[in-house]
């Protein structure tokens, strides 16, 4: 059996305590989907910078075929699919069975449909909410997926009692979230950019994935799922060129959430700024260790 990597340090955990707020971003699904997903852009960036930096082996789509246990044969509906990176790799445990993918922005669901045009597996495409899923049969799924997207849906309480109808007997519900530390170096060096420049307060929140985290998760899908089962994973991003990380905190994380809303207290020169204290930060991690890392704590909830 493969041992996982285990990138915690002591020092890790206590930077942990000191940098990490206990508030959250909230943004809403019309934020998501006429600002963040009205193009792939930011889906783009992110799944590239994974796949070219992560030192973990096993890839985040090897831990979701492992978790799914498909036989083949299944009907797999994917919650808030973006652009179907997930999907054309699940595609081919899929062989026999269908994929539906739903998503609230019609720019990524599009790039989702021409990524799997053509292919054996019959496939729908569902513009809507994940907790609008009336349009949807009962008991007419075997594998539900909800990978890093449930902290945008509206209610829900409606989402996980809909997933509950449309879930066949057997079936798995397979969210994939963050541990609200997750990412903690990129965290560091923005606060204290933000402190060198004596930020506005309302920038200091953690990611918006706080609102249902690895850390409290369990506890909000139990009362809707028999069984709730965690599985986490690690991963660290190491980058040895400045370049590629400021694309990630940028384009792939709008700096830390601070460009993620018009916000008239902050300028193109603010963000140049903060930019430049960000770079320069990365830079000197990168003469003195090597590289710049940037340690995931990822994971998924299977509930049956
Ligand atoms: C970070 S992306 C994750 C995409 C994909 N699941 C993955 O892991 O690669 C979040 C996705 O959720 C979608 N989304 C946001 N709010 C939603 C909602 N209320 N219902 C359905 N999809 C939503 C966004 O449009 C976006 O495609």
């Amino acid at each position: 059996m493969k041992t996982e990597p285990d990138f915690r340090t002591p020092e890790l955990d206590a930077l942990a305590q000191q940098v990490i707020p206990k508030d959250h971003f909230v943004f809403s699904a019309d934020t998501a989907r006429d600002r963040f997903f009205n193009d792939t852009r930011m889906l783009d960036v992110k799944q590239d910078v994974h796949n070219r930096f992560r030192t973990n082996p096993t890839s985040m789509i090897d831990h979701m075929i492992a978790n799914l246990r498909l036989t083949g044969t299944e009907d797999l509906l994917d919650l808030g699919c973006g652009n179907g990176f997930i999907l054309e790799h699940l595609r081919p445990h899929l062989a026999q069975g269908t994929i539906t993918g739903l998503d609230i922005a019609p720019a990524v669901l599009e790039a989702a449909r021409q990524r799997l045009h053509g292919t054996a597996t019959p496939c729908t495409w569902i513009e809507s909410s994940a907790d609008e899923l009336s349009m949807l049969d009962e008991d007419s799924f075997d594998r539900i997926m909800a990978n890093y997207m449930i902290h945008y849906v509206p209610d829900l309480d409606r989402c996980f009692t809909e997933v509950r109808r449309v879930m066949r007997y057997g079936g798995i519900f397979h969210l994939t979230t963050d541990r609200p530390d997750s990412m903690l170096e990129m965290y560091d060096v923005h606060f204290t950019a933000l402190k060198a420049m004596d930020a506005p307060q309302h920038l200091f929140k953690a990611t918006p994935k706080g609102r249902l985290s690895l850390a409290n998760g369990t506890g909000i899908l139990g009362r809707y799922f028999k069984k709730v089962e965690k599985v986490v994973w690690q991963d660290q991003l190491r980058f040895t060129d400045p370049e590629p990380f400021m694309r990630f905190y940028t384009v792939g994380h709008n700096h830390c959430c601070a460009s993620s809303e018009p916000d008239a207290r902050l300028n193109e020169a603010f963000f140049a700024e903060l930019r430049d204290h960000v770079r320069t930060q990365v830079v000197a991690a990168i003469e003195k260790e090597g590289y710049f890392a940037v340690t995931k704590y990822t994971g998924t909830f299977l509930c049956r």
